[in-house]
């Protein structure tokens, strides 16, 4: 089956390899060493001096500990989806008061709605946004909605889950307070991993915090970092491996901006063939997401039965999400995609659609 989900996604060959390593303890030379040097390139790759932390969950359990870090009492959450609808969830379940930002399914936040609502909501500490909305197949505009942001000093959260490693990201610059990801996504790593740049703000805000809990607590993050370039529990040692494998690997093959090239052309491909074949994409022109393309059923037959009938061909795209399940279907570009067989998955559509 040629994977071209939306995560987990397909792992390159040398992530693979690299996983069947025999272990050592997080305690050991050897790990710390892994460690040090996975962080210092993830702080490379999002461009940040911020400390990038690695968790033992999936990206759902750093929009936990955000909330749970780095919020007292309220926040807002932008929502162009179902994981933007997820954040919100997880701020409530975690007591929070949560304001919400939600635009029509397949439209992107603007700056200009950000703006009005955080000028009559003065009162929210932090404001979270979906940089990719994996379930619609959306590019927020990342920038210049942090830009707001900083205009109304809040924190601002990033759940970059399926933008990192396929699509720029300047935490610095930007001023991302924390930016996270899960392995299973643009990195190509199996699940069981998250990474989260975090702010000196967000740890300030951190150290005041009740009750948020130990398992996630950043300034526990912070101190085994610093002290022993470990973690305070037990990490997914092959999940970091792997990702040290493969931040070499780009780091060697030309750097990030060859990385997201080839995201660039595969995606290109991937659009260019799917409107070829007379079929529209969901999201609104000119947010269309890099890494995931979320196309509207043709009229004779349901997007579930285009995925079911590509599996069939032996190519495993994705289902479209929630209420767009019969409508919509996703082809995922992230993880190990040789162009071959983005050409090879365009024909088998072009047969079905035919
Ligand atoms: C944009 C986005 N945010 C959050 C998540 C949740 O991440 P995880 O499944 O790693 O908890 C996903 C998963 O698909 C996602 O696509």
């Amino acid at each position: 089956m040629k994977l071209f989900t939306v995560g987990p996604v397909a792992c390159p060959p040398e992530v693979l390899e690299e996983m069947k390593r025999q272990m050592f303890s997080h305690r050991s030379k050897e790990y710390k060493e892994v460690h040090r040097q996975t962080v210092e390139r993830l702080q490379r790759f999002l461009e940040t001096e911020n400390q990038v932390f690695l968790f033992p969950s999936s990206g759902s359990g750093v929009m936990e500990a955000t909330v749970r870090n780095c919020v007292e009492r309220k926040m807002l959450c932008c929502i162009s989806g179902a994981f933007g609808k997820r954040y919100a969830q997880v701020g409530e379940s975690n007591g929070k008061e949560v304001e919400r930002l939600e635009t029509m399914l397949g439209k992107p936040t603007t700056p200009e709605l950000l703006d009005e609502k955080l000028s009559s909501s003065p009162d929210v500490e932090a404001v979270a946004i979906t940089y990719n909305e994996t379930s619609v197949g959306l590019l927020n505009p990342l920038p210049e909605l942090a830009k707001v942001v900083k205009k109304h000093g809040k924190l601002l959260f990033v759940d970059a889950v399926s933008a990192m490693g396929g699509v720029e990201l300047k935490v610095d610059e930007w001023g991302i307070d924390v930016c996270f990801t899960s392995s299973q996504k643009c990195f190509g790593i199996p699940p069981g991993l998250a990474v989260a740049s975090v702010s000196e703000d967000a740890l300030k805000q951190s150290e005041r915090a009740k009750d948020k809990g130990w398992y996630f607590d950043f300034k526990l993050y912070e101190k085994y970092q610093k002290e022993q370039s470990s973690t305070h529990m037990t990490p997914p040692v092959p999940q970091i491996l792997a990702l040290n494998k493969e931040l070499g690997v780009i780091e060697t093959e030309g750097g990030k901006q060859k990385r997201f090239e080839l995201y660039s052309k595969r995606i290109r491909k991937i659009k260019e063939g799917v409107e070829g074949l007379g079929l529209s994409l969901f999201p609104q022109k000119g947010y269309e997401s890099p890494t995931v393309t979320c196309v509207n059923a043709p009229k004779e037959i349901s997007g579930l039965e285009v995925y079911e009938r590509m599996r069939e061909r032996g190519f495993e795209l994705a289902k479209g999400y929630g209420e767009l399940k019969e409508r919509t279907f996703r082809i995922g570009n992230m993880g190990y995609i040789p162009l071959e067989y983005v050409d090879e998955m365009l024909q088998a559509l072009a047969d079905l659609v035919k």
